[in-house]
């Protein structure tokens, strides 16, 4: 990954923090936001695909297989994160059904037509990203049924939680940062790219939106 978005991504998901993320995840199941993604997409699973972009350690992937997934595909700006969903798909059973990519979605998928799916997740993903426009309008290109968004809810306390949020997380990074889209652009981008929002769920601080297409894809 070349831009510094980027390489603060590589250097902040390190293998420690993927490791402490798995543990946390086999000690209590899926966080509340990804339980509610995981509830919009178990009963459209069966047989179909899945493009996980910024899957990190892969729990979507990892539930979905047990609903009846058929394939997923993993991008991710963070190679210690594809490490540990890897060896965590190993211990499942479920690696031969798996494809890793490292890298930033918005390249990869310029250069590589078969990134795409039934079902595109972005779990927590968008909100690590300065052009939500590029990546997200990429994401939905790719997904020929439904995209499952989890992202941070707007409004001016939350725009505060996000300066008070840069500013510590320089001292752990200074290159990344982490953005706050609002609502209503990522409504209307999906909007514009041919989908409908069927889902629709909130925690403190997160919501999690389902999209459906309801014209043909490109
Ligand atoms: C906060 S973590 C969320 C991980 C996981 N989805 C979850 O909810 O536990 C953000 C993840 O998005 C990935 N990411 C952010 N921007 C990306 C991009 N443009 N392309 C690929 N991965 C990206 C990071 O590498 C990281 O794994």
């Amino acid at each position: 990954m070349s831009c510094c978005q980027c390489q603060g991504i590589e250097r902040l998901f390190d293998t420690k923090l993927a490791k402490r993320e798995l543990r946390m995840y086999r000690w209590f199941g899926p966080r509340r936001s990804t339980s509610h993604l995981l509830s919009f997409l178990r009963d459209k699973c069966e047989n179909r695909t899945l493009l996980d972009i910024g899957g990190g350690v892969g729990v979507v992937q990892h539930e979905l297989f047990d609903a009846g997934l058929s394939k997923a595909i993993q991008v991710d700006g963070a190679s210690a994160y594809i490490e540990v969903s890897r060896k965590e798909a190993e211990r499942r059973g479920n690696n031969e059904r798996v494809e890793y990519h490292h890298g930033d979605f918005v390249d990869l998928a310029a250069g590589d037509e078969e990134l795409r799916a039934d079902i595109v997740s972005l779990d927590r993903v968008i909100c690590c990203y300065p052009d939500m426009q590029k990546l997200l309008g990429s994401a939905a290109s790719r997904a020929h049924q439904s995209v499952a968004l989890v992202f941070p809810r707007d409004g001016r306390l939350f725009k505060l939680a996000e300066k008070i949020g840069n500013f510590f997380v320089r001292f752990f990074d200074p290159d990344y940062k982490m953005y706050i889209h609002a609502t209503g652009d990522v409504t209307s981008l999906m909007e514009s790219r041919g989908f409908a929002l069927t889902g629709l769920k909130r925690t403190i601080a997160w919501q999690v939106h389902l999209y459906k297409r309801i014209t043909p894809g490109v």
